[in-house]
């Protein structure tokens, strides 16, 4: 054996060892890609070291040739695993960092509810068009014809005393009822009329447990050739019946001014009869003041408080809970 067959051998020997050392300890992809350049590639060491191999005889060639193979196979195989290893904890490094701690607490998002008074006006709109009512509405500040005059209060009766009403400076009011939007909507519109009219009403009241000086109203009116009582009686007990279920309804003789004849409204509610709306004919007297001939045309109206409804369906004890804003009331709908 010549001296450089040893010293090749003993080259090769030391730079399998070191490799293995060196891609061992490669912590990332890149440098490992480095390390396999630097010994395996075009002009790595071990090319290097196989120049050397132009000076053996030609017997020992292919002794340095066999072992120069298990050197490269052996760095290949270490080469490979170690890469195999970085894969895996890069991703289990990855998997690590993306963990979804299911135990954590949520982010709390609060869920918005409708107010019960809007959910009372939809449930009774609701009843309403399901009977081919169509939604009007009317200005809040209004004059005294369309709050008063149109609707047969004669200027000096004692029934505008009925509506502690508020008057503006210029003279105009805030309605005290939205049976002002029956005025304008007949004057914009000709029979046969079906209407249901929501809105907020005013009253110099004093605020207490069941009083509001801006409360809502739904004002209902219907116009048409032959509408009798029976029409009112039979639409105004659909109504309740959809909104309370199959209680008991009675109609009281009452008066208003707009209505001839005119009824209240009770219904059987936890033992007790309650009132819940204003009812009757219209008055010919106001057809007359939209231009309606009272010959041709009857109607029949009804207008009830919102508040009112919304307090026995939910059995709300205080009518002020209703403007507080108090989430722990509002929750509870
Ligand atoms: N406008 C009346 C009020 O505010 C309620 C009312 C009674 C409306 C009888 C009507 C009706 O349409 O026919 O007290």
């Amino acid at each position: 054996m010549t001296n450089q067959l040893i010293d090749l051998e003993a080259q090769l020997e030391a730079l399998q060892q070191e490799a293995k050392s060196a891609i061992a300890a490669t912590d990332t992809l890149e440098r490992l890609e480095e390390l396999r350049v630097v010994y395996l590639g075009k002009k790595g060491q071990l090319s290097v070291l196989l120049r050397g191999m132009g000076q053996l005889s030609a017997e020992e060639r292919p002794r340095i040739g066999a072992l120069v193979n298990t050197v490269k196979e052996v760095l290949q195989t270490g080469l490979e695993q170690q890469r195999q290893n970085l894969q895996l904890r890069q991703i289990q490094t990855q998997l690590d960092a993306e963990t979804l701690d299911v135990t954590m607490p949520a982010v709390y998002r609060p869920i918005g509810r409708r107010h019960p008074l809007n959910s009372t006006i939809d449930r009774a709109l609701d009843i309403f068009v399901g009977l081919g009512y169509t939604v009007a509405q009317g200005p809040e500040m209004e004059t005294d014809y369309y709050n008063f005059e149109a609707l047969n209060f004669l200027p000096d009766h004692p029934a505008r005393d009925m509506q502690d009403t508020l008057y503006l400076s210029d003279g105009n009011l805030l309605r005290t009822h939205t049976s002002t939007v029956q005025i304008r909507y007949m004057e914009d519109n000709e029979p046969p009329i079906r209407i249901a009219a929501p809105g907020r009403v005013y009253r110099r009241d004093t605020v207490d447990a069941t009083h509001s000086a801006v409360f809502h109203q739904i004002e209902i009116l219907a116009v048409d050739e032959e509408l009798t009582f029976t029409d009112l009686k039979g639409t105004v007990k659909v109504f309740l019946q959809e909104l309370f279920g199959d209680v008991p309804i009675r109609f009281r003789a009452s008066y208003f001014p707009f209505t001839e004849p005119s009824a209240e409204v009770d219904v059987q509610w936890n033992g007790r009869w309650l009132e819940v709306m204003g009812c009757g004919m219209v008055d010919p007297n106001v057809l007359v003041a939209v231009g309606y001939d009272p010959e041709i045309y009857t109607g029949f109206a009804a207008g009830f408080g919102v508040e009112r409804l919304a307090m026995v369906l939910h059995q709300i004890d205080d009518i002020r809970r209703l403007y507080s804003s108090d989430l722990r009331f509002l929750q509870q709908f």
